[in-house]
């Protein structure tokens, strides 16, 4: 089964549905985590507040892929998306497992190797070294090593002026989109071709700050 987890406005669901088998709207009405950790005693891969968290859990654990798209908030995911990802420690144990590189984890509630985990962020700030960098630490710890995609100068994709580049980044996406359905992962090219500016960062700057 394929999910796309996003955060974005509820008038993109048709186009989305037809792209994954379910699609889970991270719209800011799921409880944060409560700490409480009732589903570690529980161990039934639910959690013990009853939303419709618990459907999410049932269809992440039944999937292959999972796209998580949403923008980079202060270098981060936005809470409404963090709220969802918290609450998906149902789905590990308490029991705590070293790994060969000395780093820590916990031990799945069932078995995750197979699925696969695609994250797409778009940010508002132009291309610099570091940007994503506490987000990509984080979804390597969260997810194992996602594909991931971190495009910058994203808030141009919504300005009319600027379609002739973000008509361009879109046309790649649609072309990664098919090289990822093929073989489940992309090259670095795609992902570089993807992860690339719109237009130069002087431009961007200049245009943000009305100069
Ligand atoms: C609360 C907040 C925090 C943000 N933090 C960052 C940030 O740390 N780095 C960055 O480049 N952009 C940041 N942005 C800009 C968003 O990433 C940008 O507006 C978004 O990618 C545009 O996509 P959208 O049109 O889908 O919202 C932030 C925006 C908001 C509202």
């Amino acid at each position: 089964m394929r999910v796309i987890l996003h955060d974005l406005d509820r008038q993109y669901d048709g186009l989305l549905a037809g792209k994954c088998d379910r699609l889970l709207a991270a719209d800011g009405n799921y409880a944060p985590c409560r700490g409480c950790f009732g589903c570690w005693q529980r161990m039934d891969g639910h959690c013990v507040i009853d939303d419709d968290q618990n459907g999410i859990l049932d269809d992440y654990r039944a999937s292959d892929l999972v796209i998580w798209s949403f923008p980079l908030y202060c270098y981060s995911m936005p809470s409404h998306i963090k709220a969802v990802l918290d609450r998906t420690i149902p789905l590990i144990k308490m029991k705590m497992v070293e790994r060969q590189d000395g780093s820590v984890q916990h031990e799945a509630l069932a078995d995750f190797s197979k699925m696969h985990t695609l994250v797409i962020c778009g940010c508002g700030f132009p291309d610099w070294d570091g940007n994503f960098d506490a987000l990509r630490i984080m979804c390597k710890n969260c997810f194992g090593d996602p594909q991931m995609i971190c495009v910058p100068e994203a808030p141009l994709l919504n300005v009319p002026e600027a379609a002739p580049v973000a008509d361009m980044l879109l046309a790649k996406f649609e072309k990664a989109g098919e090289e990822y359905g093929v073989s489940m992962t992309l090259s670095k090219q795609t992902v570089r071709s993807l992860e690339t500016p719109m237009i130069p960062k002087e431009v961007y700057l200049r245009s943000v700050n009305g100069q």
